[in-house]
C-alpha cells in the first residue's frame, strides 16, 4: 500500500522499540533489567502531583493556549532567565508536549531542501531522523571518546559553512553524558555568527551534571537571538510522562511555532501545565538530592563495565547514561545489545542507534537501583568470561 516518500526517510528512536521487546519478553515469564530507556526511576514529587489534580478539579480540563499558558511561560522565562544569566521574555516561550517537538517544530520551521544541519553524532536520534525527513543535508559531527565525547574543534570549523542553516549542540549529551565546555560553546557561537546560522541548544539533562556547571551558548554574546533553546520538566523532575517541553525562540520564530502547535498538538494539556508551574517555582531540593542519588550508581556502573572483558568505559559528566566502548569484544553492537537481550534479559541500546559513530558502543541508562544495575552486570561478565 502506498505511503508518500518522506516516510522512508523518517528514522526513529530505537529505546522504545528495545522497550517494547523487553515487555514481550518479561510477559513472557523472563527476569528483564531495564537499561534502556533514557527514563528517571524516581516518582514525580508529591507537590507537583497535587497541583495537578487541584487543577482538574478547579475544571482546567479543557483546550487553552496553543502557545502555553501565560503562568507558565512566565515562570519559565523567569527560571531560563535567573540560569542562563539573560534576560528572557515569557512571549519568546512556546510550550510543547514534551521537549520532543521541540525538535520536531524547530526543524521544520527552519530547515529546506539541501540545508545543511550539523549534528551531534553519536547523538539523539530524532535529530538526524527528522533532517532527512525535511529533506535537509544531514551532516554528522562526529564526537570523539579520546575526547571525553566531545567533538574536535578543527573538525566542527571545517563542516560549518554558508550553506549550513543550523548547528544542534546537546549538554549534557545522550548517550554519552558527554558535557560540552565553555570553549567549545565559543567556537561554535562564533562560527554560527560568522555564517549567519541558528543554534537548536539542546539542555534537557541540565539538571544532571556531576562535576562543575553547566554552560550554555544562550548565554553567549549575539547568541539569543540565534538561539532556540530547547529543555523540559521529563529528566529534571522525573516527570517522563506528563508531556512537559518548552522552548525559547528568536521573536520572529514564535508565531511560526505556535502554529505548528496548532498545526499538531493544538495545544499541551491545560493541567499539566499548573503541574509545571508547581515543578519549577516550588522547592528544588528534590531535583538536587537525586542528582546526587545517581552519582553513586554511575560510579558503580563505569566501574562495573570496566571490570567486563572486552569493555572499557569512561566518567561521563553529566545525564545517566554510561557509553562503553565494547570493541575489544569483538563483537558488533547491535550484534550484542541483541544477545544481552535475548540471551541475558538485560535491555541495553546498541550504539548505532544514535548513528553511525556509535559502532562500537553500547548505551546503558543508569537511572535504575544500583541492585538492578548489579544484576545486570554480573550477568553480562559471566557471559563474556
Ligand atoms: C537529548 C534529548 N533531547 C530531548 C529529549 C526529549 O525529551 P521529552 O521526553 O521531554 O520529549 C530526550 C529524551 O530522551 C533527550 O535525551
Amino acid at each position: 500500500m502506498y505511503t508518500a516518500p518522506r516516510m522512508s526517510r523518517l528514522g526513529t528512536e530505537t529505546a522504545f522499540e528495545v522497550l517494547a521487546r523487553a515487555k514481550a519478553l518479561e510477559a513472557s515469564g523472563v527476569d528483564v533489567v531495564h537499561l534502556e530507556i533514557g527514563e528517571p526511576d524516581f516518582d514525580t514529587a508529591d507537590h507537583i502531583k497535587e497541583a495537578a489534580i487541584k487543577a482538574m478539579r478547579d475544571g482546567f480540563t479543557g483546550y487553552c493556549a496553543a502557545p502555553g499558558i501565560p503562568a507558565l511561560r512566565e515562570a519559565i522565562a523567569e527560571d531560563a532567565s535567573r540560569r542562563r544569566g539573560v534576560a528572557i521574555d515569557p512571549a519568546h516561550v512556546v510550550v510543547t508536549p514534551g521537549a520532543k517537538p521541540i525538535i520536531t517544530n524547530t526543524i521544520l520551521a527552519l530547515v529546506d531542501d539541501d540545508d545543511e544541519v550539523l549534528y551531534p553524532n553519536p547523538g539523539f536520534p530524532i535529530y538526524e531522523s527528522m533532517i532527512n525527513f525535511v529533506d535537509g543535508k544531514a551532516v554528522p559531527l562526529r564526537l570523539r571518546e579520546e575526547n571525553d565525547f566531545r567533538f574536535d574543534i578543527d573538525e566542527f570549523v571545517s563542516l560549518v559553512n554558508d550553506e549550513t542553516r543550523l548547528i544542534i549542540v546537546n549538554t549534557p549529551q545522550n548517550p554519552t553524558g558527554g558535557i560540552l565546555t565553555r570553549k567549545e560553546l565559543e567556537v561554535v557561537a562564533e562560527a554560527a555568527i560568522k555564517h549567519d546560522c541558528f543554534v537548536l541548544s539542546d539542555e534537557v539533562y541540565i539538571n544532571i551534571v556531576y562535576d562543575g556547571k553547566h554552560e550554555s551558548i544562550y548565554s553567549l554574546p549575539g547568541m539569543a537571538e540565534r538561539t532556540i533553546l530547547l529543555d523540559g520538566l521529563s529528566k529534571s523532575y522525573a516527570m517522563t510522562g506528563w508531556r512537559l517541553g518548552y522552548g525559547v525562540y528568536p521573536p520572529h520564530l514564535v508565531d511560526h511555532i505556535t502554529r505548528l502547535n496548532i498545526n499538531s498538538v493544538s495545544c499541551t494539556s491545560h493541567f499539566s501545565q499548573y503541574a509545571a508551574i508547581a515543578a519549577i517555582t516550588g522547592p528544588q531540593d528534590h531535583v538536587e538530592s537525586r542528582c546526587a542519588e545517581l552519582k553513586p550508581r554511575r560510579k558503580g556502573i563505569v566501574d562495573g563495565l570496566n571490570d567486563i572483558p572486552g569493555f572499557s568505559c569512561r566518567m561521563p559528566g553529566g545525564a545517566f547514561y554510561a557509553f562503553p566502548n565494547i570493541t575489544g569484544t569483538g563483537r558488533k553492537s547491535q550484534e550484542l545489545a541483541n544477545a544481552l537481550l535475548d540471551e541475558l534479559g538485560v535491555a541495553a541500546l546498541s550504539g548505532t542507534s544514535f548513528g553511525e559513530f556509535g559502532e562500537g558502543y553500547l548505551r546503558f541508562s543508569y537511572a535504575n537501583s544500583i541492585e538492578n544495575i548489579e544484576r545486570a552486570l554480573s550477568r553480562i561478565r559471566e557471559y563474556l568470561a
